[in-house]
């Protein structure tokens, strides 16, 4: 008997696809709630002396920011700035309800100090969060790390999570987290969203958070052309440099850059490189730009569509055409990407697959359960599948460190480049 319901298990398992894909669990809707919640750090241009903070409450609900620099005393709480935020109330449908309704909220905070911690919190003037804290950016070059999530998008808080959280206890004192798009997989469910801002909690609010858009947040996927939009909650959950090019009007806060520390940070919307004629152009003279007229020693640039895939049949050769002469000419030293579900990293030069220190290194990561085959690659140094990972990147003035780890906190890949 036994014999048997194991053979059948056998026969049962024989038969299901090689590659089983993560199914999405199902998310309930739940409405905002009085008190702030899905409270986020994001970085603007200007990092040295602003923070931007977003979060949201239930409707009719105001916004408040309080903030102060912080003290070893508790004193800081008896005189805080208080800056009001930017609210939109309006409903924003979405998948699990059309009519559904939250009060977002956005400020930037400006004219902060330097390399300084401050306390915040959030709330309507009467209830308000824990106090969080922050510190800003060193206006010159000095070493830091940050954080580089791949998709988290499926089974977000039951399975990715794991992956966001051994990456802060692995590199808790991380500048800022960057997160290569196709956090959720349906852009319009709030309750995916929901898992999302529950995987990082407090985390999201002492550590600024810096995605670039996938596809999967934008509101046509596969048939998306021109005119497809980002998803309606983007720029309310977040709140960006609005510093991209000014004729991509859909490409506000998801093509953006800002120095930190002696690193050009670039997002690029790859979206709408690779399904845009127009704005593709855009981008790419915005991006000259950016890198003709680059004062920092380090320049990374992330995007969610990779310029090299670690599946050959998933090629973006529009992106890799509009992109990679840049890269070249201008010694982009990183590009991080996401989309394809599996790992790899390798350099590579305008001939081609190169030596670490000779062309740009290119990494492909994913940080959530659905996971793509990675097989044989000609231009990858190191290649793994059905590896949940995160990574994190250690900048000084002379070196970059770039160090991949399994969600179990494992090696799996390292590699430094050195500045030419
Ligand atoms: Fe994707
Ligand atoms: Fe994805």
């Amino acid at each position: 008997m036994t014999i048997r319901i194991l053979v059948g298990a056998l026969v049962l398992s024989a038969a299901l696809p090689a590659i089983v894909q993560a199914q999405d669990a199902p998310v309930a809707l739940a409405p905002a709630t009085v008190a702030p919640e899905r409270i986020v750090l994001n970085l603007t241009s200007d990092p040295a002396t602003e923070m931007a903070v977003t979060w949201r409450s239930a409707p009719g609900t105001a916004g408040q920011v309080q903030y102060a620099r912080a003290t070893n005393s508790p004193d800081y709480v008896k005189s805080p700035m208080t800056q009001a935020a930017t609210t939109d109330d309006a409903t924003l449908p979405v998948r699990e309800d059309p009519a559904f309704r939250a009060a977002y909220h956005s400020a930037v905070l400006k004219g902060l100090d330097p390399d300084t911690v401050y306390a915040y919190r959030v709330g309507d003037g009467t209830r308000w969060s824990e106090w969080f804290q922050f510190r800003t950016a060193k206006q010159e070059a000095a070493p830091f790390r940050f954080i580089y999530m791949g998709d988290m998008q499926n089974n977000i808080l039951s399975e990715a999570s794991r992956t966001l959280r051994m990456a802060f206890r692995q590199a808790g004192d991380a500048a800022f987290v960057i997160h290569a798009g196709d956090l959720v997989n349906r852009h319009d469910s709030d309750a995916e969203w929901g898992e999302w801002f529950a995987s990082g909690g407090f985390l999201y609010a002492q550590t600024p958070q810096m995605p670039t858009p996938g596809n999967h947040e934008y509101v046509k996927d596969e048939s998306a052309r021109a005119g497809s939009s980002i998803t309606g909650q983007w720029r309310r959950q977040f709140t960006l440099p609005d510093d991209g090019p000014t004729d991509v009007p859909a490409g506000r806060e998801t093509n953006w850059y800002t120095d930190y520390q002696g690193l050009r940070l670039i997002s690029i919307d790859s979206m709408q490189v690779d399904r845009d004629e127009k704005a593709r152009k855009a981008i790419v003279k915005w991006l000259d730009g950016l890198l003709a007229n680059n004062p920092n020693r380090w320049t990374v640039m992330f995007l969610h569509f990779p310029l090299f895939s670690s599946e050959p049949g998933r090629d973006n050769p529009k992106v890799r055409a509009a992109l990679k002469p840049l890269i070249d000419k201008y010694h982009v030293d990183l590009v991080l990407q996401g989309h394809d579900h599996g790992y790899a990293r390798g350099a590579i030069g305008p001939d081609g697959p190169t030596t670490d220190d000779q062309g740009a290194t290119y990494a492909v990561s994913v940080a959530g359960p659905k996971m793509y085959e990675v097989g044989p690659l000609s231009w990858a140094r190191k290649s793994a599948s059905r590896t949940q990972a995160f990574q994190v990147i250690d900048v000084t003035p002379d070196e970059l460190t770039y160090h991949a780890y399994t969600a179990t906190g494992e090696n799996l890949d390292a590699v430094t480049l050195r500045k030419r």
